[in-house]
């Protein structure tokens, strides 16, 4: 079905107005009410019929044309929520459950006050006041979770950077966590850290990126959370501001990423198995200013393509995998990320392609871009502009409604923040 621009918005509008009073499930017995606000709720057990026409079947025809012509309408104002305005200068956020209670709790990392801190999702919408895990992490930039000692539990990483230090906190259970656990402090200026398993015998490894040695290097987990000396993949990342890891080639064993900001790279290493990997290989040197790099499958092709987010071009960009270990030239989502810091890449509108996540500090914006299938983008779709020197995204369902929310650090409002997805709503799912 091809709607209109102008019908479409008017759908919108009427299907949030209808949203406001149609419950369709959970309702025990059938009521109307308007409340102190002058909201007219209609509760139903069976049908809402106006006029004739079966209201709650309507929308659940129209709503998901909508959705896919107006992806926009997923993301609303009023749904920005604040977690914490605690956390100095937040650089990081991340999103995981913690205390295995099935919600997805929230990680912060912020430079100033050198902290790592959680923040338990109650189940209801609101989270925890912020609860510190350490105060230990010198400069700290970046938080990472995994299970480091295959004790069921995540446990929580850190990079920071005035320490030189890369470190874990191991997951007591019940929401306590160990003091901080060194892994290296043989890391110039830490900026970025990441878990996988990189040889292949079943437990989760330790990569990190530091600046001012240049270097992309791991450590060997020995299964229990002890962890190797370091061992080095690259010094020739000028300024490795970020690693990532992901099997590119598809051999069944996890490669390595880099995003290096003075050469201007996005950078590969191919695992050869037994912990070993090739010289550095060259995606891209047209990412002015490197800060982040991602990796997803893209184009839904089966292989797994590389995201860059360059922060003195304002460029988020793929690069697509060929399958044959080679990758496209740079592809430009938008060159408008006004000192593009993170990208992130998530289905948000749960179309079963991935959709591309910006953090950008100088326009303090959060967008969108969505994809159109094949790996082409539209153009930005703003979620918020007043994140405040945004730093970090990330993307979970918070809310345990089956859509991914979104999440950012705001570096100069000391906050880290939500924006909740109404998808699941809209298409009245519960
Ligand atoms: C039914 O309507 C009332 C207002 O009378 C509202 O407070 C309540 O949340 C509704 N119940 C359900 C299950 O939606
Ligand atoms: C959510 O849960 C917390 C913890 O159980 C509780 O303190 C709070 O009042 C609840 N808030 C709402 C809006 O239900
Ligand atoms: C770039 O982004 C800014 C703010 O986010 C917006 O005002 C402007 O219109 C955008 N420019 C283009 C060319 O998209």
């Amino acid at each position: 079905m091809r709607l209109r621009r102008s019908s479409v918005r008017l759908l919108a509008l009427i299907s949030s107005a209808l949203l406001v009073w149609v419950v369709a499930a959970g309702v025990e017995k059938p009521s109307i009410a308007v409340d102190e606000d002058g909201t007219l709720f209609i509760n139903a057990t069976n049908r809402v019929v106006l006029n004739g026409v079966d209201v709650v079947a309507m929308l659940k025809t129209i709503v998901p044309a909508v959705v896919k012509t107006s992806p926009e309408i997923i993301f609303k104002a009023h749904e920005h929520h604040t977690i914490t305005t605690n956390a100095l200068l937040a650089r990081s956020v991340h999103a995981t459950d913690l205390d295995n209670d099935g919600h997805i709790d929230i990680l912060s990392a912020s430079y100033q006050d050198d902290k790592i801190a959680w923040y338990r999702n109650n189940g209801n919408g609101t989270f925890s006041t912020q609860k510190v895990i350490t105060t230990d992490a010198d400069g700290v930039h970046l938080v990472y979770a995994a299970d480091l000692n295959q004790d069921g539990l995540v446990d929580v990483l850190s990079a920071s950077q005035k320490d030189n230090k890369i470190a874990w906190y191991r997951n007591n259970g019940g929401g306590s966590f160990s003091a901080q656990i060194v892994i290296s402090t043989d890391v110039s200026d830490a900026f970025s850290v990441y878990a996988a398993d990189l040889d292949n015998d079943g437990d989760l490894d330790v990569l990190s990126a530091s600046l001012y040695d240049h270097k992309i290097a791991w450590y060997r987990n020995n299964g229990d959370g002890t962890f190797s000396t370091q061992i080095v993949i690259t010094t020739n990342a000028v300024y490795a501001r970020s690693v990532y890891a992901a099997d590119l080639d598809n051999d069944g064993l996890i490669d390595v990423l880099s995003a290096s900001a003075l050469d201007e790279k996005v950078a590969w290493y191919r695992n050869n198995g037994g912990g070993s990997f090739s010289t550095q290989k060259v995606i891209t040197t047209d990412a002015d200013d490197a800060r982040s790099v991602y990796a997803a499958d893209l184009d839904n092709d089966g292989y797994i393509d590389v995201l860059s987010a360059s922060a003195h071009d304002n460029k988020i960009a793929w690069y697509r995998n060929n399958g044959d270990s080679s990758f496209s030239t740079q592809i430009v989502i938008s060159s408008n990320a006004s000192q593009a810091d993170a990208v992130y890449a998530a289905d948000l509108d749960n179309d079963g392609y991935i959709d591309v996540l910006s953090a950008s500090s100088k326009d303090n914006k959060i967008a969108w871009y969505h994809n159109n299938g094949r790996g082409s983008f539209s153009t930005p779709i703003v979620i918020t502009t007043n994140a405040e020197k945004a730093s970090s995204v990330f993307a979970a369902d918070l809310d345990n409604d089956g859509d991914l929310d979104v999440l950012s650090a705001n570096e100069n409002e000391n906050k880290i923040a939500w924006y909740r997805n109404q998808l699941s709503q809209l298409l009245f799912q519960e």
